[in-house]
């Protein structure tokens, strides 16, 4: 069945190797990126392989709230029912690191960014939607004072921290919902696949981003999700795993959901 999928940071890596394959596989592809140019890029190449579904795209800078908001009016605006949203964007090593709110870049664009987005767009997603988050395989706990910008990280644990944190809410998002929202899943798509972040990020080539795009697919769509909200599929070894323990810990997982909240109120 043809379904729509909006995948964030589909201009490069994993969403736009995954846009291509769902877009060949006949879905609507909904694309989004920062960069004009790339996005353009992105929508020409996904289109030329796209067999009866739509391709559109969407600009939106994911390091700045603002735009996270307009992206899901935009999105909002052009469709009344989304069946998949794949939190991909995401971001490592980056010269300039702080945004223009004062907050590391790593917590905006990969965790507290997709909580936005996904908030905005629950109405969209329904009881029958999915939302593939992003993990990583790279997870330490969270430092709330960090992820309220209060203190400064090295690249490493700022990112580890935004991968642990986007993974607890996604349980946690899970919990609260249950039967009346989508169902969630954080997904390690696999260590050191060969994308920019991996090449500019850690100085090597990289194994086949095809496993990545494979697991997002199967995430998005197969049954063997279906019934998995909540969970943590590691695509290190093709399962489902126990994610850092905080995201199995209730009370922690609530003071990081509280410290997004508390962000976002001041921010948006
Ligand atoms: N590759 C791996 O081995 C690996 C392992 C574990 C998890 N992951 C996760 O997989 C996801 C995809 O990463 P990747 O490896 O494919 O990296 P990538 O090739 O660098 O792609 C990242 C995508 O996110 C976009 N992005 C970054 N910052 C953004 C911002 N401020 N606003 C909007 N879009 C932004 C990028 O846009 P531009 O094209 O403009 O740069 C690009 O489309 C990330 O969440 C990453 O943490 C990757």
């Amino acid at each position: 069945m043809q379904k729509t999928i909006l995948i964030t940071g589909s201009t490069d890596g994993l969403g736009l190797e995954t846009a291509k394959m769902l877009a060949s596989q006949g879905h609507h592809v909904l694309l989004h990126g920062r960069n004009p140019a790339k996005l353009a890029d992105a929508e020409n190449a996904v289109s030329t392989l796209a067999v009866g579904g739509t391709v559109e795209s969407y600009l939106a800078d994911l390091s700045r709230l603002a735009d996270v908001e307009a992206l899901a009016k935009a999105v909002d605006e052009k469709h009344d029912h989304i069946d998949v949203l794949i939190n991909n964007a995401g971001i490592y090593k980056t010269p300039d690191p702080i945004t223009q709110d004062g907050l590391d870049v790593r917590f905006v664009v990969n965790t507290l960014a997709p909580y936005l987005l996904t908030q905005k767009l629950l109405p969209l997603l329904g009881s029958s939607g999915r939302v593939i988050n992003l993990s990583s395989a790279a997870q330490a706990p969270v430092d709330v004072e960090a992820l309220a910008g209060r203190i400064k990280l090295e690249d490493m644990s700022a990112y580890a921290q935004s991968k642990l944190a986007i993974t607890m809410w996604s349980n946690s998002m899970a919990l609260s919902l249950k039967d009346e929202g989508p169902v969630f899943i954080a997904v390690n798509p696999g260590s050191l696949l060969a994308t920019k972040m991996v090449k500019e990020g850690f100085g090597m080539a990289g194994k086949d981003i095809r496993i990545g795009a494979d697991i997002l697919i199967r995430a998005a769509l197969s049954d063997e999700f279906a019934t998995a909200s909540g969970k943590y599929f590691d695509n290190d070894s093709g399962r489902f795993a126990s994610p850092h323990p905080d995201a199995l810990d209730t009370q922690k997982s609530d003071r990081v959901v509280q410290a997004i909240e508390a962000v976002l109120a001041e921010i948006t």
